[in-house]
């Protein structure tokens, strides 16, 4: 590939350390898509003539369709995808194929096939969000009315509902979609054009790869077309705290199904067991989905350091970007993938919960709010409501099991309406304000992460496969008007 000016060939031991086909030929697919976009614009502009250009669009296109259906396995002794392309479609198509690299160089190659797949992968993401989201919100639809403790610190703090919890989560990964979303619209700049920094002196038309790609702009600046990774490090960020949010619920799994909280329990088909303890049941699925969080907060700091201090334009070090970014691409889609089967397998305890909202006088703060309603400061009501607390915890009763002669001893206003609210039914009923837990306020809220679901769905049915890579399919790469 480029061998012209050496005297000998390179030793085989740094070609081992830097050759990058063990890891880059997953780009294969998209690094052919966009050779097949560069081919089909030279040859509309003229630098190719048409005996080459289409020799070489045949060429390309017979070896997408081997890799895709797996006659033709990525695999040799070659230095990384790009040459690996360059080599097969000449044993392929012979001299034509010398032509391919026309106006080009693997520096904007590379940064275009790898946009291409962050795209793509973006796309699989936002579908394995998708897939989770529809389990989360059948469960919400079915708490409505499951009333448990809120927890602060750990500790029983409020009560709320199932409903009101697993929204939260639902929430965070719909930031989590919209935050790929993002991704793929940042990763939308083409390079094709920039060759190896300073573009090419032949008449080439970016806007032609971007609109034959089906993205988003071309490059403003080649130099920062080669030279920036930016794009990886927001796909990096959005992988890690996608995981993060699922090593919360994760986490939530592996503390409820304790038999502490006995919150949940899990089917046998998702949980693992002890080759020494007969009697364990593992939530190892969960603790995994946890574990994996560490990878992805590690390919963000790989990466940022690699690109820290880098002189424009390309260097070796960008190759670095590679292992880090599809090891935490894999980690996402292998996690939502398994939450999803996992969440499916979760069986709530209801009246666990239940009883988990004795005890821990969830209410002091309803009945610190009902005196504040009568006219009393906070400050007090919150003094007068930790007597009442105080009165309970000695006579080994629930705040709603005071006789209200005992109740008005420490907080005067209260009346027999105190008990209303002092249940934990009451206190969820009572906190009917905008995404509160009272059941009506969730069901609205439900309605909004739905409409939210629903347009997440929307922009992923508007993804369209890149326009060259559609005429490929339907064998019109060669056509008149594309
Ligand atoms: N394997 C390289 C990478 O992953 C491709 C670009 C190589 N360009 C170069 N001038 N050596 O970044």
């Amino acid at each position: 590939m480029w061998g012209g000016r050496f005297g000998a060939p390179p030793d085989p031991r740094l070609r081992a350390f830097t050759r990058s086909f063990p890891f880059d030929r997953r780009l294969a697919r998209w690094d052919l898509v966009g050779s097949l976009a560069h081919a089909r614009m030279l040859l509309e502009v003229g630098v190719l003539d048409r005996e080459s250009g289409e020799a070489i669009l045949r060429g390309l296109a017979g070896m997408l369709q081997d890799v895709e259906s797996g006659a033709l396995r990525v695999e040799g002794e070659d230095e990384d995808v790009h040459a690996w392309i360059e080599r097969v479609l000449s044993e392929r198509i012979g001299d034509p194929a010398r032509r391919l690299h026309t106006a080009r160089s693997r520096n904007d190659q590379v940064a275009t096939a790898l946009r291409l797949y962050v795209r793509d992968v973006a796309e699989h993401v936002v579908d394995g969000i998708l897939e989770l989201l529809e389990v989360w919100v059948e469960q919400v639809r079915e708490h409505r009315e499951t009333v448990l403790p809120g927890y602060t610190h750990l500790q029983r703090a409020q009560p709320t509902t199932l409903a009101h919890h697993l929204l939260a989560h639902v929430w965070s990964l719909l930031q989590d979609a919209d935050r790929f979303r993002r991704v793929h619209r940042v990763s939308g700049i083409c390079p094709l054009g920039a060759a190896a920094l300073a573009t090419s002196p032949y008449p080439v038309r970016p806007e032609r790869t971007v609109e034959l790609l089906g993205f988003v702009e071309a490059y403003a600046n080649s130099m920062h077309a080669v030279a920036d990774r930016d794009y990886v490090l927001e796909a990096l960020f959005a992988c890690a705290v996608l995981q993060l949010h699922l090593s919360r619920w994760a986490e939530e799994v592996v503390l409820w199904t304790t038999q502490e909280f006995g919150f949940a329990s899990l089917d046998d088909s998702v949980a693992g067991g002890s080759s020494l303890m007969p009697q364990k049941k593992n939530p190892e699925a969960a603790e995994l989905i946890r574990g994996k969080t560490g990878r992805t907060i590690g390919a963000l700091a790989a990466v940022l350091a690699v690109l820290k201090g880098l002189p424009l334009t390309y260097n070796s070090d960008l190759q670095e970007d590679k292992e880090p970014l599809f090891d935490a691409l894999d980690t996402v889609c292998g996690s939502l993938r398994a939450a999803a089967v996992l969440a499916r397998g979760v069986r709530y305890h209801p009246d666990r919960m239940r009883s988990a909202l004795r005890g821990g006088f969830l209410t002091a703060t309803d009945l610190a709010d009902y005196l504040v309603r009568r006219g009393v400061p906070f400050r007090t009501a919150h003094e007068q409501a930790g007597c009442a607390v105080r009165e309970a915890e000695a006579r080994g009763c629930e705040l709603w099991e005071l006789p209200l002669q005992i109740l008005r001893a420490c907080c005067p206003g209260v009346e027999e309406d105190v008990y209303e609210i002092l249940s934990p039914e009451g206190s969820v009923h009572a906190r009917a304000v905008a995404g509160g837990p009272a059941p009506q306020r969730v069901a609205e809220q439900l309605e909004r992460a739905q409409e939210a679901v629903e347009e997440v769905r929307r922009w992923r049915r508007a993804c369209k496969p890149p326009p060259i890579y559609t005429a490929y399919r339907e064998g019109r790469l060669l056509a008149e008007r594309l």
